[in-house]
This record gives structure tokens, C-alpha cells and sequence, in this order.
């Protein structure tokens, strides 16, 4: 895209855009959306190239990654990309045996347990993922001024798929290994830190604009448990791109009251998941950080006049926020009418408008 092909109110750069400016706190001309997992089963055309080729293996082919990054900006004009990836890419890089199963989820051939099983969770270097650095280097020159959001799960996320084998609803074995040897816990979660940083540090240097740490489990834990256990290794997973002038995103579900100790961690932006409005989130946050959310995902299956009130609810929460950024409470679940999100894009931005 030349310049005088560019709309006048476009931002010149992707340090520029509405997305950046928000998460920092500064004016914006819009309120800026994206959606988790805005890459994905939801569209017809992330499901036809995927067709027979496996998810993680999709997520090592760089012509695939960028297509499928590309797709929801293209369809729905959000204002930022997400990289198509998955949080346990980086554990399959250092090599960890794991698949990701279709509606499962990423499956581990042997947990990790015992001090023994430490020594496979080695560190990650940037020679493991040449093709992640490239595919967000083709993303960069596609997109222009819109910026790519990089992702990594956090320690704590990791470790219970790694500890329990795979998805849990209870996070037992997790738990068990917490209280049982905190020791091991500890070294477990430093190393899982080092990954999730290095793999966010990757992705930063190649050229995304904003960065997303997913603890995607956190609500699991007591406000007790996550400060001992947890939110230092969060802590080092953000400082590792600390250097790097990227926005810094921390997100979680049922994680109402962890909000103030998440932000605490190192973040520029709140995620908020929607069974806390953003009204409450910025009182328990004190206006330091940016918000991002949270209109819930299951809304989108209702009629278009149900929703509308909701988003418009949102977008006015939001503008007593430091910076929002429009987002679901949690990632759009695959049978989500891809047209109501475009929707939503569009009534976010009409809306919003300054
Ligand atoms: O669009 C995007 O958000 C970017 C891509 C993305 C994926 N996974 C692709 C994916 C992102 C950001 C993730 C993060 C992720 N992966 C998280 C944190 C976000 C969250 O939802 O809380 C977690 C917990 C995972 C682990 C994981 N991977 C799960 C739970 C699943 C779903 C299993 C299923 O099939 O129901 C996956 C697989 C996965 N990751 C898919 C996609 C598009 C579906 C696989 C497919 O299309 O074959």
C-alpha cells in the first residue's frame, strides 16, 4: 500500500495505530478491537487451508501463518493482527513430545513431574523458530499500519498442560506439585518463564507492534496462590521484552481478582474476561493500566438487537479507562457467524468515533 493510497485518517505506522496508542494510554481517533482467536475455525477460508494439514505443523509453515493471520483483517477490518500460532509451539520447538488434538486441545505424550522431567523443559533459542521470525517478518510487510500482536502463554498455563498431560478442568497434578514441592514448582515455572519470554522476545524483534501473555487458567488459582506461586514467572516472561518498546497485554479468564496483581506483573494492558464489567475492572485496577475486553463470546449466537446494546455498553465503560481495547471476554468459539464480528468491528468503530 503507497501512501496516497492510504485513507487520511489512517495512522502512518503501526507505533502510530489506534491499537498502540490505547494500549499506551494516549488519544486514539476510534476505539481499537480485535478478537482472541480471531484466526481460526470460525471462517470458512482458515478451515479450507487447513484441510489436511496438522495444527502444529500449520503453525511452522510460514506461508501458511501468514495467510491465516491475514484472513480476520481482511474480512472483518479489525486493527490488529494476532499471530496464527498456539501457545505450545515454543514447548514443541525445545522438544517436548505434544500434539494438539482437534476439540481437545495440546495433548503431552509424558507429564512433567519429577525433577528428572525438568531437563526437558530446556530453553528456547532463536535458531528453534527461524520460520516463527520470518513469518512475522512477511506479516510486518503485509499489513502495513496495522499491527501484528505476538502472543506466548504464561507459566503458569504452560505448566498445568504439562503437569496434567493435558487439558484439565481441576488442575490437580498442577496444584499437587505446587504445594507438594515448591522447590520444583518453582525451577518449573522459571524455565517455562525463559521459554515464554525468549518466544515473546522472537516475535518482538521481528517486528510485532504489542504483545499478549495468555494465562489463560489463572482463575483457577486463590489471589493467595497466584502471588506465591505464579505471578513472579509472569513477571519474568514480560521483562524480557521490557527493552523493546511493545505494549505488553496480560490476559486471563475468571481472573476478577487478580486484575491490580496481573497488571503488577509488567503489563501496559488488563485483559478482562466477561464476568467483570469494565466498570468494576477499573476500579479494582485504580486507572493504572489500559483495559482490554469484554464482551462475551456466547453473546455473539444471539440476535444482532441483543447484541448491540451490549457493545455499545462496553465502548462507554471503556472510555473512563485509561486506554480500551475492544475485545471478546475470551476467544470466538468456532461457530461463531463470522458476520457478527464484522459487525461488531463496525459498530465498535461508528461508535467510538472522536
Ligand atoms: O486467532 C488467534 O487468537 C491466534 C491463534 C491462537 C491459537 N491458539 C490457535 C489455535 C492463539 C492466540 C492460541 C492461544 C491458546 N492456545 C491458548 C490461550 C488462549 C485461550 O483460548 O485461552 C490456549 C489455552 C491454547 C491451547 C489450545 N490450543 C486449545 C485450548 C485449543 C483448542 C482445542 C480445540 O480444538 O477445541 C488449541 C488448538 C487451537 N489453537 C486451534 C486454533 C485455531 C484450533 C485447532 C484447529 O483449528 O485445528
Amino acid at each position: 500500500v503507497t501512501t496516497s493510497q492510504t485513507p487520511a485518517a489512517a495512522p502512518a505506522s503501526p507505533a502510530d495505530s489506534p491499537l498502540v496508542r490505547a494500549a499506551r494510554g494516549l488519544p486514539v481517533p476510534h476505539t481499537p478491537v480485535w478478537f482472541m482467536r480471531q484466526a481460526g475455525r470460525s471462517l470458512p477460508e482458515y478451515r479450507k487451508v487447513r484441510e489436511g494439514v496438522g495444527m502444529l505443523e500449520s503453525c511452522r509453515r510460514p506461508d501458511l501463518v501468514t495467510e491465516i493471520t491475514l484472513q480476520p483483517v481482511r474480512r472483518h477490518g479489525v486493527d490488529a493482527a494476532i499471530f496464527f500460532s498456539d501457545i505450545v509451539v515454543p514447548l514443541a520447538a525445545v522438544g517436548i513430545d505434544l500434539d494438539i488434538v482437534p476439540g481437545v486441545g495440546p495433548v503431552i505424550e509424558q507429564p512433567v513431574r519429577t525433577r528428572a522431567d525438568l531437563e526437558r523443559v530446556r530453553d528456547l533459542v532463536p535458531e528453534d523458530v527461524p520460520d516463527i521470525a520470518e513469518s512475522v517478518r512477511l506479516l510486518v510487510a503485509e499489513l502495513g499500519p496495522t499491527p501484528l500482536i505476538g502472543f506466548a502463554g504464561a507459566p503458569f498455563t504452560l505448566a498445568s498442560y504439562l503437569v496434567e498431560g493435558g487439558p484439565s478442568r481441576n488442575h490437580e497434578h498442577t496444584k499437587a506439585l505446587m504445594y507438594g514441592d515448591p522447590d520444583l514448582w518453582h525451577d518449573l515455572c522459571a524455565r517455562l518463564a525463559r521459554v515464554s519470554g525468549a518466544f515473546l522476545r522472537v516475535q518482538a524483534r521481528a517486528g510485532a507492534s504489542a504483545v499478549q501473555l495468555f494465562d489463560s487458567w489463572a482463575g483457577a488459582l486463590s489471589r493467595a496462590d497466584y502471588l506465591r506461586f505464579v505471578q513472579r514467572h509472569s513477571a519474568d516472561a514480560l521483562a524480557a521484552v521490557a527493552d523493546l518498546d511493545v505494549p505488553r497485554i496480560h490476559f486471563g479468564v475468571g481472573t476478577g481478582e487478580l486484575l491490580a496483581d496481573m497488571g503488577e506483573a509488567g503489563a501496559d494492558v488488563v485483559g478482562v474476561d466477561f464476568r467483570v464489567s469494565l466498570t468494576d475492572a477499573l476500579a479494582r485496577t485504580g486507572g493504572r493500566w489500559a483495559l482490554q475486553g469484554n464482551l462475551d463470546p456466547a453473546l455473539l449466537f444471539a440476535p444482532w438487537a441483543a447484541v448491540e446494546p451490549q457493545v455499545r455498553r462496553i465502548v462507554e465503560e471503556g472510555r473512563a479507562a485509561p486506554g480500551h481495547l475492544f475485545n471478546l471476554g475470551h476467544g470466538v468459539l468456532p461457530d461463531t457467524d463470522p458476520d457478527a464480528l464484522t459487525r461488531v468491528v463496525e459498530l465498535v468503530h461508528e461508535v467510538s468515533a472522536r
